[in-house]
């Protein structure tokens, strides 16, 4: 069994008892990090931008082979550049590592990242809020689950996790190309009560399940509502620093020339996602390539790959980095864990979550999803996956 954490209900009361007052010095906290960050490397910024080519609007959506068509099993990587380089290990808390040099690698590293565009109301309903959260995963389909993180306790809410916490409910909007400028806008640190929509000059569309707003622009928009969350505590300052929401998505927008016949794909060259690369980067998906995913029973058939089939690879060590990680959640060391690889990304969430069948969740007892929880001694982990995998 792992270990049972403090209860949903008694955390939420606490949030609500704490964040009345907590206002004032959470917006100045706000401001406060952000310039730490420093993440903008161009002191004059439009200067450097005049010296770039226009965007190119006319690039759409297109399919190239791969690198290399003809790759056999067994055969790796694609070439040996990997080989002539050294790799520089970093323990994220070792001595005079701040959390911002983590939250400036990881998010530079961990990239793209789908940007979920967040629109939130008040509990009050006095207030709207709209903004960017990269956070973001898609983690399950059936049901139809996200991830989003914030950055901040539940002391030190951003509006949208406060908003999400109190009411309950989002939605999350897709951002595409011909709106980014936009969308970065409602980024801004506008103060508690200030609404990013007229800032933004987007246009609101009525949801129809939950009270936000949905993106009139996105081509992709998902009505949801609260599940769980979980605040991450810093294992430097003992503080709240960080809020994972789960929700579900209960109502689906999708613009119709996106849409295929069957309404089951989203076409790329239409949606133009906009994802979130380091500092103040931005990435778009213009191209792609295909790969069929391999299927066991035909590939050991091929010449040459039976001989693959083996418990481990050559020289991997016996008493490695997965052996102790798997004692540490057998031990029930979970927090640990999660601390380490999950808060300071959303990235190992997705990895982590799967791979592990989703362990985050556990802590807080949402019913049924428990019994894909317990990770590496639950069937549903063995590796046989659903029949829709992603
Ligand atoms: C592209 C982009 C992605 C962002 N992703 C996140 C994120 O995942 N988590 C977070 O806490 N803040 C993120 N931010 C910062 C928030 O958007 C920003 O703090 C915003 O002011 C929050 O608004 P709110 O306080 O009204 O909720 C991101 C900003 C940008 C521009």
């Amino acid at each position: 069994m792992l270990p049972r954490r403090t209860p949903l209900l008694p955390r939420l009361y606490t949030f609500r008892k704490r964040t009345k007052f907590s206002t004032m010095a959470g917006n100045a906290q706000k401001f406060g990090l952000e310039a730490q960050v420093k993440r903008n490397p161009h002191p004059d910024f439009k200067s450097v931008e005049s010296s770039r080519p226009p965007f190119d609007e006319g690039t759409s959506f297109s399919y190239t082979k791969t690198i290399k068509p003809d790759w056999v099993p067994g055969s790796g990587a694609n070439n040996d550049d990997w080989k002539t380089h050294k790799t520089v290990e970093i323990d994220p808390y070792g001595e005079g590592r701040k959390p911002v040099d983590n939250y400036k690698l990881l998010i530079s590293g961990i990239i793209p990242r789908p940007i979920g565009f967040v629109s939130t109301v008040s509990l009050d309903g006095l207030s709207t809020n709209l903004g960017p959260f990269s956070y973001t995963a898609l983690v399950n389909h059936d049901p139809p689950i996200f991830c989003i993180g914030f950055s901040g306790g539940v002391d030190n809410p951003k509006d949208t996790c406060r908003n999400i916490l109190e009411a309950k409910e989002c939605t999350i909007n897709v951002i595409s190309e011909f709106f980014q400028e936009a969308a970065n806008y409602t980024s801004i640190n506008a103060p508690h009560g200030v609404s990013e929509w007229a800032l933004s000059g987007l246009t609101p569309a009525k949801s129809t399940k939950v009270r936000p707003d949905r993106v009139a622009e996105s081509v992709f928009s998902v009505e949801a509502v609260y599940r769980a969350h979980h605040e991450w505590v810093s294992p430097g300052s003992g503080k709240g620093s960080g809020v994972l929401v789960i929700l579900e998505g209960i109502n689906f927008h999708v613009r119709e020339d996106a849409l295929n016949e069957e309404g089951n794909i989203i076409d790329p060259a239409v949606l133009k996602p906009v994802s979130r690369l380091g500092g103040i980067s931005y990435g778009r998906t213009t191209s792609g390539f295909e790969l069929p995913r391999p299927e066991f029973k035909k590939e050991v058939e091929k010449e040459g790959v039976e001989g693959l089939v083996k418990p481990k690879a050559e020289g991997q060590t016996e008493d490695g980095m997965c052996f102790e990680r798997t004692n540490k959640i057998n031990s029930g060391d979970l927090e640990y864990y999660h601390t380490g690889f999950i808060q300071q990304s959303q990235m190992p969430i997705i990895t982590l979550g799967l791979g592990l069948g989703m362990i985050c969740i556990d802590i807080y007892g949402v019913g049924p999803q428990q019994s894909i929880i317990n990770g590496r001694t639950n069937e549903s982990s063995k590796g046989g996956g659903g029949p829709f995998d992603p």
